[in-house]
């Protein structure tokens, strides 16, 4: 920028999504006084809950026509919150047309779209990680197993909307998953299949928001990715989460930015790639030592909707700068101490099969420690909130102490019904007394 020339200020953002990561993204961002109007693009049935944030729904999802939206509406910043459209390039295409954006181009969103490429990344970035295998023929990946002769985790490459890991308990179970990876299971995102050592402990994620050259780190936050009390039952999206994660403190997350975010940030600038967005960790802290399980190129989702509200009011110009490639630009960003607590509600038949279109009641006064974030939402013509997909809403709370938080999440869900409605009982077990 020239020097005389007035620095840009913030007021027209639009976010690219319509779950509750964006529809949390959206209220953090609405509190900044400097911001006129938010778009989320489609959104969902709670996002005009807030004030100065509207529904986005353009005639078609037409990347073009998207663009073009956000020239009309002047847009300042694009913040795409979902992996496939970053894995399918819209960051590339609407920084090609002079949009700001934060998110990364196609070739970083590499880091979750490929699990063999983010794990040949960390390999050359000497980034702890768990032993591995890919390969492309079942064959080969049967002979692997046999040769490595224990259960090995089968993992499909590609983007499985989180379905593509299997973590298998007997040698058996993990020849089914490569014969079922291999029939098409996960369709093209199962043409490549990656074997990994089964690892064991605690699992905590952390996140690094980037400007290309430098990060700020976020607190950490744990996720719930079974769908039942007691962490049975299958893998879902994420049923709840709390922040910051106890797990690790002050000190060993500067040493997880040391061991894992700086690495990972150098590595992809040595293959020549401006990362701009959100790197997302997820870690097992095992006996060995932390190890990275995955790499994920967005915020996870609940656990922004758990972090959102412990953010500092600078976080709408942190992510500003970092998409303008100069992080230092903005203040340093700070972050609330309290305990936040976040609650999924989610449909009957989730994650398989979600029921979809009952009436949702919600009898719940938001209030500065309590917030109703909307995700598989939709509004009819009388304003009525309907469901719309598996995960419905999410219940978030702040207190001093996690006993709080979650008691008050907990209480305030109890104003919250549809039909077939469920929600794990023991969100934050590892962090409250239950
Ligand atoms: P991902 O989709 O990569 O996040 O994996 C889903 C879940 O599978 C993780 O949260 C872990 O609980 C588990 N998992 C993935 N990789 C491994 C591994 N190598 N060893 C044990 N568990 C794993
Ligand atoms: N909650 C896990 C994820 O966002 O991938």
């Amino acid at each position: 920028m020239a020097k005389n020339q007035q620095a840009e200020e913030l007021k027209r953002i639009l976010i690219v999504g319509s779950g509750g990561r964006e529809n949390s993204l959206a209220w953090a961002l609405s509190k900044n006084q400097s911001i006129e109007q938010i778009y989320v693009c489609p959104g969902n049935g709670g996002t005009a809950n807030f004030e100065k944030c509207i529904c986005l729904k353009p005639k078609s999802e037409d990347e073009k026509i998207i663009i073009s939206e956000c020239q009309r509406l002047e847009i300042n910043l694009v913040i795409i919150g979902p992996e496939v459209p970053l894995a399918q390039g819209l960051a590339n295409k609407m920084r090609d047309a002079g949009l700001t954006v934060f998110g990364p181009g196609q070739d970083g969103a590499q880091l979750e779209a490929s699990k063999e490429w983010s794990k040949a990344l960390m390999i050359e970035n000497n980034i702890p990680t768990a032993k591995y295998w890919s390969t492309e023929s079942k064959e080969e990946a049967l002979e692997i197993l046999k040769r490595f002769n224990q259960p090995l985790v089968v993992k499909a490459d590609g983007l499985a909307a989180g379905k593509g890991v299997t973590v298998c308990k007997t040698i058996e179970q993990s020849q089914e998953a490569i014969k079922e990876i291999f029939s098409g299971k996960f369709g093209s995102a199962g043409n490549k299949v990656i074997l990994e050592e089964k690892i064991e402990g605690p699992e905590v994620s952390i996140f690094a928001l980037c400007d290309g050259e430098k990060l700020v780190v976020l607190p950490p936050a744990q996720d719930h990715k079974r769908l039942l009390d007691g962490d049975n039952g299958p893998n879902t999206g994420g049923m709840g989460a709390y922040a910051p994660a106890l797990l690790i403190n002050d000190e060993d997350l500067k040493d997880l930015t040391e061991l894992v975010l700086i690495p990972t940030l150098k590595g992809l600038k040595k293959k020549k790639i401006k990362y701009i967005g959100v790197i997302y960790a997820g870690l097992m802290l095992t006996s060995s030592g932390p190890k990275v399980i995955e790499f994920n190129c967005r915020f996870g989702d609940p656990e922004c909707q758990a972090l959102m509200p412990i953010m500092g009011d600078e976080f709408a110009s942190v992510l500003f700068a970092c998409a303008q490639g100069e992080i230092e630009k903005a203040p340093k960003l700070t972050f609330k101490s309290e305990f936040s607590a976040c609650i999924v509600a989610a449909s009957k038949g989730y994650p398989e099969s979600p029921q979809k279109g009952k009436k949702i009641s919600i009898n719940v006064e938001s209030n500065s420690s309590l917030q109703v974030f909307h995700a598989g939402t939709t509004s009819d013509e009388f304003d009525n909130k309907i469901t719309s997909g598996g995960r419905v809403l999410s219940i978030v709370a702040q207190g001093e102490n996690f006993d709080k938080a979650f008691n008050l999440a907990y209480s305030s869900l109890k104003g919250i019904n549809f039909d077939g409605m469920h929600y794990r009982k023991d969100i934050g077990y590892q962090v409250r007394n239950i």
